[in-house]
């Protein structure tokens, strides 16, 4: 039987130029053997900032038999609890990623896998569309459980529907073409990344934290580097020509570490440098274990050597522009064989003199996101795109989801080129709705060769109800990251595996850039006041309770009346004190006398 590889560029052609191509799956498919499959491999790129680059990625793909309907009932590699989740929710794709941290495209280059700072989360569903809204909800809940990041914050009001920023990264089968009301999309710039994330992330590995490249992921060395960004990528992927599919998940962990913060001045690096620890195994269920190291940058920077000798030099030619080749060099490592000679490997380089720091060439396309106005009444966003490209002009899509306490006005929204105005090739704006949705923005640009656009919107802030501000509200409220898509003509600045054939989906040289989060200080009552208030009124009353609790707490009991009585007594004291004599009879009387003509 012979299946046809058919696949089609679908959805907003007219106006982006650039969309990932989806393979559309035959519905007749016949899968014969059903094999899990894990391969682990590590990328390090010492950058030219003196920064040293390191991307984890674990890969396991399981073949799907379109005809099970619950392909969870067996499992061997791919992690079950992750897959029932995928399963019962109906989602075709799940992404999402967890980072500390800001990556600096204009000093750094551009990630293997793009990530904005603090968690975001978006997912395509397949089936019932009227049940889009619920599984999403259950989604993030279950995530959150599962990743132990408070994804239960995701609600409503950040959550949005992108037109055309998110669009399937694998295959999307023949009876359920792409539609953008699938797609659901939420980021929490707030999050912060910790070991309790690590560890359940870990668990998902077919070997966990106990062989393989992942017994490097020491919390202690990677939680104080300068980026670290954790994802998980669930799609659907083509095998065999399309005529079958597997279930990928890909797991991925980058870090950039500042090694000549550490190692005096030079940008010397090793397992043992920056992991704390050389590798002892690999994974044994892992069919191949790889370690990729970029050298191109010892041509033009500080020359350095290699301590271990690679298996294998992988040079990879791309072109620049008009013709104007590049090349990348990796040295490459098998693993699997590496053990079969040594008990540990502990991969590194040497520098032969102490990092030198000057202007470094940005990459083609880098944004600038700030926030811009002051006082607690007006702001606004600024936005500034720079295209570095000598001669090509650039088309680019924004997108933006604004917080509906700031109160944007779509009038305001420019995007100008010096003094020219650009106007969007495409806009879609959705204003938000006060505690129910956000300010959805997105917009397709071109921007001019080698110049700096700039896009400015203005707002108001909200004033929110008292009880909405969290305990610490002057620490101010986080806006997410912007999101720029591009497709880039050349690969240059991109960090990436050689002959990463991606499973026949050819990406392209399709690219995520994340802005900054901004944070943005909201009118906020003072409320130092009710807290002076409860000061001052426990005082008063801790102060007024003692004596009102000693009143109230005693029984009254009536001083029986026998004055008089009491009162001779008491004379007859002072007196029998005062006389001491035998006269006392005489005495008595004549006090009784007194105190008769007294009376
Ligand atoms: C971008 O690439 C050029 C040429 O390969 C290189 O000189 C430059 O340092 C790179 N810039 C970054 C930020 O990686
Ligand atoms: C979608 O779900 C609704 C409510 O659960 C149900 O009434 C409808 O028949 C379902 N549609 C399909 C195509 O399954
Ligand atoms: C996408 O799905 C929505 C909701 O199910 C539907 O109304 C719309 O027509 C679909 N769009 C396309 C292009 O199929
Ligand atoms: C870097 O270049 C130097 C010569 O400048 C060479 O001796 C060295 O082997 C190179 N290092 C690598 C890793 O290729
Ligand atoms: C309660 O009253 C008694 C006298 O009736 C007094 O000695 C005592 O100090 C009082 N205690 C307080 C807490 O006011």
């Amino acid at each position: 039987m012979k299946v046809k590889n058919s696949y089609r560029l679908q959805g907003f052609i007219p106006i982006l130029s650039f969309v990932v191509v989806l393979f559309i799956v035959p519905k007749t498919c016949k899968s014969s053997s059903f094999t899990d499959k894990f391969d682990e491999k590590l990328l390090i790129k010492p950058l030219p900032s003196g920064h040293v680059y390191t991307l984890f990625q674990f890969v396991v793909q399981k073949d799907l038999n379109r005809n099970d309907n619950n392909p969870f009932h067996h499992f061997r590699l791919f992690p079950r609890s992750l897959g029932e989740i995928i399963f019962q929710h109906d989602v075709q794709e799940l992404h999402f990623s967890l980072t500390q941290g800001l990556w600096r495209y204009e000093k750094w280059g551009y990630p293997t896998r793009s990530a904005p700072p603090g968690a975001e989360l978006w997912a395509l569903f397949k089936g019932n569309a009227s049940e889009i809204t619920s599984n999403w909800k259950k989604l993030t809940h279950m995530l959150s459980g599962q990743f132990c990041a408070s994804l239960n914050f995701i609600e409503d009001s950040n959550t949005a529907i992108p037109k055309h920023s998110f669009r399937p990264e694998g295959a999307v089968p023949f009876d359920h073409p792409y539609n953008s009301s699938y797609v659901r999309y939420s980021a929490l710039p707030h999050e912060i990344v910790c070991t309790e994330n690590l560890t359940p992330f870990r668990k998902l590995l077919p070997c966990g934290a106990q062989a393989g490249l992942s017994t490097l992921l020491n919390a202690l060395n990677i939680f104080s580097a300068h980026y670290v960004s954790l994802a998980v990528d669930v799609r659907q992927v083509c095998k065999k020509d399309c005529s079958e599919i597997a279930l990928e998940l890909i797991q991925s962990v980058s870090i950039v570490f500042d090694p000549p913060v550490q190692q005096l001045k030079k940008q010397d690096w090793s397992f043992v440098k920056l992991f704390g620890s050389s590798l002892l195994s690999t994974c044994p269920v892992a069919t191949t274990s790889q370690v990729f190291v970029d050298i191109t940058s010892n041509k033009s920077g500080v020359p350095f050597v290699l301590n271990s000798k690679p298996r294998k030099i992988i040079k990879e030619k791309f072109e620049i522009y008009d013709g104007y080749m590049e090349e990348n060099e990796y040295a490459f490592y098998d693993l699997k064989k590496m053990f079969q000679e040594t008990k540990y490997v502990n991969i590194g380089s040497n520098y032969n003199s102490i990092h030198i720091y000057g202007i470094i060439p940005s990459p083609v396309l880098y944004v600038d996101r700030k926030v811009s106005g002051y006082g607690q009444e007006q702001g606004g966003i600024h936005c500034t795109f720079y295209n570095n490209h000598p001669k090509k002009s650039l088309k680019i899509l924004y997108f933006d989801m604004i917080p509906w306490y700031m109160r944007l006005y779509s009038h305001t929204l420019t995007v100008k080129n010096g003094n020219k105005v650009i106007d969007p090739d495409y806009l879609y704006y959705q204003p938000a709705k006060d505690r129910s949705r956000p300010h959805h923005l997105e917009l397709v640009l071109t921007l001019p060769p080698n110049s700096k656009s700039e896009m400015s919107i203005e707002f108001d802030f909200a004033f929110l109800k008292w009880t909405e501000y969290p305990p610490d509200a002057n620490h101010g409220f986080y806006a997410g990251s912007a999101v720029i898509s591009v497709l880039l003509d050349s690969a240059r600045n991109f960090s990436r595996f050689p002959e990463s054939g991606n499973n026949g989906i050819d990406k392209g040289n399709f690219l995520r850039i994340y802005t900054q989060i901004l944070l943005v200080s909201l009118p906020t009552p003072d409320f130092s006041m009710p807290y002076n208030v409860i000061c001052l009124t426990c005082t008063v009353v801790a102060l007024a309770f003692g004596p009102i609790h000693n009143i109230t707490t005693k029984s009254l009991q009536p001083i029986e009346d026998n004055k008089e009585n009491s009162f001779i007594a008491k004379l007859k004291r002072k007196l029998k004190k005062l006389w001491r004599s035998k006269e006392d009879d005489k005495t008595i009387i004549v006090n009784e006398q007194d105190t008769k003509k007294t009376q």
